[in-house]
């Protein structure tokens, strides 16, 4: 990877190239409602890595109220939507950097919690959430379209004790 390589904020005018390389690299492809629907309201949460003036990868987060509490305090988790990095950049710490660039993104704004789905069989994403940390929660049966389970990761904040 050459020093040019640049991580920053997603704008609702990568779409195209987002979308392209979601198409080319998962099999869950979204609508481009809802690639502008995250863009437009999360934006600030997703990033995008760019090699000589080309998108090359990106990452789609936000952050989702979990729950209440009896007291009425809202409690917030960040979520990891979607990661690709074209196939010719792989393995060149770009994913890393795009999972570091929306996670310190959220932590700063007070997130302890981020977790993500990935398919069971996905070795290559699974072995990057290790390397960030995330730990293995629970597996969904079916939850797939083509039935494959995923498996529900996360990544918490560790506290000092
Ligand atoms: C998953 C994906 C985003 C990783 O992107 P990447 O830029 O190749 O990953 P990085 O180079 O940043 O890898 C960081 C670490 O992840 C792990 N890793 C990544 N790819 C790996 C592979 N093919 N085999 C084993 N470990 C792998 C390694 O620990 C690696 O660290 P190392 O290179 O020091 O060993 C990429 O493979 C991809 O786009 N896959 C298709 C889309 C996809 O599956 N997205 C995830 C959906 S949940």
């Amino acid at each position: 990877m050459s020093s040019t390589l640049l991580i920053r904020q997603a704008e609702i005018s990568d779409i195209k190239q987002i979308m392209e390389i979601n198409k080319l690299c998962l099999p869950e492809n979204y609508s481009f409602d809802f690639f502008y629907h995250i863009l437009s309201n999360y934006g600030e949460d997703c990033a995008v890595a760019i090699e000589e003036e080309e998108i090359i990868g990106y990452v789609l987060s936000r952050i989702e109220k979990t729950f209440v509490s009896l007291i009425g305090i809202p409690n917030f988790k960040g979520h990891i939507i979607s990661i690709a990095v074209l196939p010719e950049f792989r393995r060149k710490n770009v994913g890393y950097k795009l999972m570091k660039f929306v996670m310190e993104r959220m932590i700063n704004k007070g997130i302890n919690t981020i977790y993500l789905e990935v398919r069971k069989s996905n070795y290559p994403a699974i072995e990057l959430y290790k390397k960030l940390n995330y730990n293995f929660k629970r597996q969904i049966e079916n939850y797939y379209r083509d039935g494959e389970a995923a498996l529900i990761m996360e990544w918490k904040k560790q506290t000092a004790n």
